[in-house]
């Protein structure tokens, strides 16, 4: 941890003295790439998406190889878009994030090359961001933004965490997924009912014309007494009941709304549950499936009390938006600028407990 906070947090010696005014963002840990603007006086500037959804769906999942050689065609023409939109020139960028990890190795180098690069030729800093700290901070660029400290869940395709936090960079860690993350259990569970990939959102659509309770599945640690969570028994759970069961549409369309109704269920319950032993009266969701319609649905019925914060959709999965932004954020506390580039396929957690107090740094 030290490490970490040595490496990010000493901006006082960076040798950059100005104030940090747009940041670029760029985001390629995966299958979307995506660039931002954002300035730190006026927010988000423009921001540009491309999605290599369609070229993996033939192969049911993401194919490495080809998302980075995607990643590599798209991204300079997406930093040229996205500064075409905000009438920006290169030139004035103050300083460069990129997604560090974790995530795919030869996409995140993508990202992470471009950046250094950019950096270099312009003479400006450039810091690597954690994908997930991205994600975090996410429904700030919202109106209205979330006061701090906030209990957040994190719900995306490989991560499925309830941590508390208190500021930017103090994060503490209170329950993640013993197996399967919750995006992870809707993409395998659409990939049953054949709706190809990435099946949370066709999966979600499929549910709303599904009955409720005539298919029943587990809730799996419903009731642990901690805030971890577990997604693969529920999974398996679902395939046996497809295989049981006709293959028609209706039956599928029932078979999703059960299997949404136990994944909500848990989401909420954990959640709500963490938020009020924590005494805080703030929730912040986000992640791709903070995008689900159902969990928003459940959540603000449940609340009772609890204020819920999510992202705006297009920010709900992976986008440079989240990235210009947390970089932003940590230029504006002092982080100390990369030198060369680096990459971290995988990131440990480590980073998101107890990492340096940056509320107070703030100029
Ligand atoms: O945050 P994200 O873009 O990627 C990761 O960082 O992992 O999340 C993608 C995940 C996928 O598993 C996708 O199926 C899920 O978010 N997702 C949804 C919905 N939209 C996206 N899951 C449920 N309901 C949705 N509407
Ligand atoms: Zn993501």
């Amino acid at each position: 941890m030290a490490a970490f906070a040595s490496e990010f947090y000493l901006g006082a010696s960076s040798g950059y003295t100005t104030p940090i005014m747009l940041v670029l963002g760029i985001e390629t840990s995966c299958d979307e790439t995506g660039v931002a603007l954002y300035d730190t006086e006026c927010g988000l500037l423009a921001h540009g998406l491309y999605t290599q959804i369609a070229m993996h769906r033939e192969y049911g999942g993401v194919v490495p190889e080809l998302a980075s050689r995607d990643h590599i065609r798209r991204v300079l023409p997406l930093v040229g878009e996205v500064l075409g939109k905000s009438g920006k020139a290169l030139d004035e960028v103050d300083a460069i994030a990129y997604t560090q990890g974790p995530g795919l190795a030869g996409a995140l180098l993508v990202g992470a090359s471009v950046g250094a690069s950019l950096g270099f030729a312009l003479g400006k800093p450039v810091i690597g961001v954690h994908h997930l700290e991205g994600h975090l901070l996410s429904p700030l660029l919202s109106s209205p933004a979330p006061d701090f400290p906030f209990v957040a869940l994190l719900v995306s395709g490989g991560h499925t965490q309830l941590i508390r936090v208190d500021g930017i960079g103090r994060y503490t860690l209170l329950g993640d997924t013993l197996d399967d993350a919750a995006g992870e259990a809707f993409d395998k569970t659409a990939k049953l009912l054949g709706l190809g990939y990435p099946g949370g959102a066709a999966l979600s659509a499929l549910a709303e014309k599904g009955r409720p309770g005539r298919f029943r599945l587990p809730r799996p640690m419903l009731n642990s007494p901690d805030f971890d969570f577990s997604f693969s028994g529920l999974k398996t759970a679902a395939l046996t009941l497809v295989r049981s069961q006709e293959n028609d549409e209706e039956t599928h369309a029932d078979i999703a709304r059960a299997f949404q109704d136990a994944i909500v269920e848990v989401l909420v319950k954990k959640s709500l549950l963490a938020a009020r032993k924590c005494g805080l009266e703030r929730l912040v969701v986000a992640g791709g499936v903070s995008a689900n319609s159902e969990l928003r649905r459940i959540l603000s019925e449940k609340a009772a009390g609890i204020e819920v914060f999510y992202p705006d959709l297009e920010f709900c999965t992976d986008n440079g938006a989240m990235i210009a932004f947390a970089g932003a954020m940590r230029f504006l506390r002092g982080a100390t600028p990369e030198t060369g580039f680096k990459v971290r396929a995988r990131w440990d957690l480590e980073f998101l407990q107890g990492s340096a107090d940056l509320t107070q740094a703030l100029p």
